[in-house]
């Protein structure tokens, strides 16, 4: 689905909220193998905050990223519900964005605009529009109309 991508914007102290939500998981991180912790806060339309952090695994492909422990967290907690805004912060030189499996992941649940923030513990944050990182996307739409 196409998304627009002007998006009314999310007010200082909300997203100083969503931010501290991040940074706090980032202690909890379980990042003995790449030693790159990360830490992850959702805003659902509701205004609920929801926080996830990576966690890694001896068997490498099992690990979690972060996005998916706090979406974990929202469906467990709340259920299916759309998300605003997704805050990443990392503790490397430069801010990550959500990874692939993790944009799709994020898809699923993504309110119809949504704003992705990602910052390292002490820089400014950047943002992008969830429809410019994963343009085109596949998601439940896409499998209407198929016969079960
Ligand atoms: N990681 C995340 O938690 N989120 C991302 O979007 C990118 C990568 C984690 C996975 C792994 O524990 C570590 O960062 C290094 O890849």
């Amino acid at each position: 689905m196409n998304r627009p991508l002007i998006l009314p914007d999310i007010s200082e102290a909300t997203l100083a909220q969503l931010r501290k939500a991040a940074e706090e998981m980032l202690k909890h991180a379980y990042a003995p193998y790449s030693h790159f912790p990360v830490g992850a806060a959702l805003l659902t339309e509701s205004g609920h905050i929801f926080q996830g952090c990576n966690i890694e695994n001896a068997a490498y492909p099992s690990g979690l990223c972060a996005e998916a422990v706090a979406i974990g967290q929202m469906v467990a907690t709340l259920g299916s519900t759309p998300v605003r805004a997704a805050f990443i912060v990392c503790k490397g030189h430069s801010p990550a964005w959500p990874c692939g499996t993790c944009r799709q992941r994020l898809n699923e649940f993504a309110a119809s605009l949504m704003w992705v923030y990602t910052s390292t513990l002490t820089g400014s944050p950047q943002r992008m529009a969830f429809g410019e990182l994963l343009p085109n996307s596949f998601g439940a739409a896409d499998l209407q109309g198929i016969a079960r």
